[in-house]
């Protein structure tokens, strides 16, 4: 982990955010290299799961909404977590954790009285002073805030915990405005705040970050059978962007692990430098979020079935994924030292789908003039249709280590050869393998590398 964040901070993919002030606990900006590397992610999962369907829409909705919609979703009573706090030094723990770290036992879904009875039956105390701790608390994670220059009550707004509210308080807008038949899907990429009790792991568990959430809406009778489908689906596109499959479990929540709003979950959990996490959720949460708020708007939210000629309630299933959480397991799953000769070398491999560039271009001497313009008509041409950099500095080798870290799969050296026989060398990051390619033949060799 620590090399990770090392190499985060170092190559510029994720800086700790307001660094020059000391920073903030468990806040991260995204650098250069990390922001392009956000975005090719969210382009793969909508490519693959929006732009390639014809049962997938996308909407943005705001991240304010009417305090109402946190209500009928049960966030403003459900959202919580057990709390202690430490008499002597006062800091904040999640009680569930305390225990399981200490028992080895899951306390999901119990009362805050009744871990309170297993704290002091088990004498479990603060883990950093060995201190007392408070009476376990519920804690709501939801960030509030008023509305307007006056600090009335009654105008707290949330920060939305999740995307996804505002695609069930869209449905019948959305119904409306498009011809969508069920079922159909509606996504979304979006930032979602929580005032988490015990954030860390670097970017795994954040106050604020962004999720990628799809809302496929079905029959009741066939939400089963999209469950699986849809956990397919993303299992397949995991191995797509490069993650390995042993780097990733599915786990069953039982009911009293479960959210409030959920019929079936599994989560997938990815292998993360300290230990398997969770990674995504899949959960069916059947109508409870399209009837709660239809019970508490008077709106009716419900879908007109041709087939029995009725008014339904669909099914809603539900993959979301954290992109911080993504980021992150992509950085470790690609990550590799190697020991070449006397030296080290550090390798990202990342799947030329979400490495931030996908080549490098290299003009062997920088200030040869033949050599740099091909270089840099090589280069203005590629980059309409792959991510490049240009790099002219330091000698050559120390140009590829520089490209290793941060994933760059491939790697063009134009030499004196170049403008004899018009070819170029093309180095693999992997395997480190180099050949000889004709300027003429170079998108399809690319292609064919990319396929
Ligand atoms: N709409 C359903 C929902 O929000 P969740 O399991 O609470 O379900 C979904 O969150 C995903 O969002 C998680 O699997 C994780 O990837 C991400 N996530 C949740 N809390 C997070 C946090 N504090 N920091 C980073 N990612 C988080």
């Amino acid at each position: 982990m620590d090399s990770l964040v090392s190499l985060s901070k170092r190559r510029g993919f994720v800086y700790p955010a307001s660094d020059i002030y000391g920073g903030l606990a468990n806040s991260w900006d995204y650098g250069p290299l990390g922001s392009i590397m956000k975005e090719n992610i969210k382009n793969e999962w909508l490519k693959e799961f929006v732009f390639s369907r014809d049962d997938m829409i996308l909407i943005d909705s705001a991240i304010i909404q009417n305090s109402s919609v946190w209500d009928a979703s049960g966030h403003l009573t459900k959202f919580s977590d057990p709390m202690v706090e430490c008499l002597d030094c006062h800091k904040r723990f999640r009680a569930d954790n305390l225990i399981e770290d200490k028992l080895g036992i899951d306390v999901d879904g119990r009362s805050a009285e009744e871990i309170d009875k297993i704290i002091n039956e088990n004498n479990i105390k603060c883990p950093i002073t060995a201190g007392v701790l408070s009476q376990v608390k519920n804690f709501n994670l939801m960030f509030n805030t008023k509305l307007g220059p006056v600090d009335v009550s009654s105008d707290t707004v949330y920060l939305r915990p999740e995307t996804c509210q505002g695609i069930f308080t869209n449905f019948d807008n959305i119904i409306k405005s498009t011809r969508l038949k069920l079922p159909f899907g509606v996504a979304q990429i979006g930032k979602s705040f929580r005032n988490e009790i015990t954030p860390g792991n670097f970017i795994f568990r954040t106050l604020e970050f962004e999720q990628m959430e799809i809302e496929y809406f079905t029959k009741e009778d066939n939400a089963d059978k999209d469950f699986e489908y849809w956990l397919n689906l993303f299992e397949e596109w995991y191995k797509k962007i490069g993650i390995k499959k042993e780097n990733l479990k599915k786990v069953e929540l039982n009911e009293t692990q479960r959210a409030h709003y959920s019929k079936r979950t599994v989560d997938i959990y990815f292998n993360y430098p300290f230990g398997f996490k969770e990674l995504q959720s899949f959960a069916n949460r059947s109508d409870y979020d399209l009837t709660s708020h239809s019970n508490l708007s008077g709106k009716k939210l419900h879908y007109f079935d041709e087939e029995s000629k009725t008014n339904i309630v669909p099914f809603v299933i539900e993959p979301s994924v954290g992109l911080g959480r993504l980021f992150l397991a992509i950085l470790s799953n690609g990550y590799k030292e190697e020991i070449i000769g006397n030296d080290k070398r550090i390798v990202l491999s990342l799947s030329h789908r979400i490495a931030p560039y996908q080549l490098a271009i290299f003009p062997l001497i920088g200030k040869d003039e033949k050599i740099n313009n091909i270089s840099q008509n090589l280069y203005s041409n590629l980059r309409w249709k792959y991510r490049c950099t240009y790099d002219s500095t330091g000698s050559i080798g120390k140009r590829y280590r520089r490209q290793d870290e941060i994933g760059t799969p491939l790697c063009i050296t134009i030499d004196n050869d170049s403008s004899i026989d018009n070819t170029v060398t093309i180095r693999d990051r992997d395997s480190m393998e180099q050949v000889r390619v004709n300027i003429d033949n170079i998108n399809e060799y690319i292609d064919k590398c990319f396929l």
